[in-house]
């Protein structure tokens, strides 16, 4: 039986250097995609996946997201109470909790700070730069699978090799054509390198086991603590499950990303589309 996930955790302790000088006072979590900030899709998307205890990793500087936590919560119980459903059976039980982390050290330092926090439970990771749209939520997808199989489970989508440079890549020994069973990860391999054109997309269910190995982790590029190293380790242990996500998704924490993302939402609203259609259209003419 395999123990249901409950808690995520959203590291927003980096520094989103890629923007300066947008995020020198700003939090890229809270650059907006549309009119809604990132972290607000982060929080929607773990909300609609049954997540209850919301776990933030902030850092100096970052105080807006806390305050948007809240906010996002308040607005939540009237938009229950103005729809009249059951403000009870919805959001009772969720609670948000924030740690920080003293310095920028990684994305695996960041999931590190939380320990007390998750305590024996396997929980769930989403990272709020990497935007994903998608009918069923990305991590419920995750989460199903999780089910199924138990393990660690992580978000995959394809990408054009010849960018293997720019993201986390996997190596796989089983495929069913949906999900892989991952035997190695490597952080921005070359194409040369790149065992595969699957990616890690932000997504992650991971057993709290995690912990112990990333108290043991070395930095390693740029001085920075890689999850990527312990889930690597964790395989001699657990199964690790790769899982092609339905959806699309944009990398926001890159600017052709967000940009793309602002695009293509914006021309999913009714209020917006027409409007951007033209703006494309006359920029077409003029490429
Ligand atoms: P990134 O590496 O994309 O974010 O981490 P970054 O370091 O802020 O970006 P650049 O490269 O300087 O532009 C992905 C997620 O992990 C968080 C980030 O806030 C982001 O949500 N993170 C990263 C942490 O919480 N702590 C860290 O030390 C590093």
């Amino acid at each position: 039986m395999t123990r249901s996930i409950k808690k995520a955790i959203f590291p927003v302790g980096g520094l989103g250097k890629r923007f300066y000088p947008a995020t020198l006072a700003t939090p890229k979590e809270m650059l907006p995609v549309v009119d809604r900030p990132l972290i607000d899709y982060a929080l929607e998307e773990a909300r609609l996946s049954g997540i209850e205890e919301f776990i933030f990793i902030t850092r100096k500087g970052k105080s807006s997201i806390e305050d948007y936590v809240e906010e996002y919560f308040k607005n939540k119980v009237l938009e229950y109470k103005d729809n009249n459903l059951d403000e009870e059976s919805g959001l009772k039980n969720l609670t948000f909790s924030f740690t920080r982390q003293s310095d920028s050290l990684g994305l695996g330092h960041a999931i590190w700070c939380a320990r007390h926090l998750v305590g024996d439970d396997p929980f769930a990771v989403i990272l709020p730069d990497e935007l994903f749209c998608s009918k069923t939520p990305c991590l419920l997808q995750l989460i199903r699978v999780y089910e199924e199989r138990g393990g660690c489970v992580i978000g995959l989508g394809e990408i054009p090799i010849e960018k293997s440079y720019k993201y986390g890549i996997v190596s796989y020994s089983e495929d069913d054509g949906k999900v892989v069973k991952i035997d190695r990860m490597i952080e921005k391999p070359l194409p040369q390198d790149a065992p595969s054109n699957l990616s890690i997309i932000g997504r992650y269910i991971i057993q709290p086991q995690i912990f112990g190995l990333l108290g043991q982790e070395k930095s390693s590029i740029g001085g920075e603590i890689q999850l990527t190293n312990s889930l690597s380790d964790l395989i001699e242990d657990i199964n690790l499950y790769g899982l092609r996500c339905k959806g699309q998704r944009f990398d926001c924490g890159s600017k052709p990303g967000l940009i793309e993302a602002n695009i293509s939402l914006a021309m999913d609203r009714e209020d917006l589309r027409d409007e951007i259609a033209n703006i494309l259209r006359d920029f077409n003419s003029r490429i």
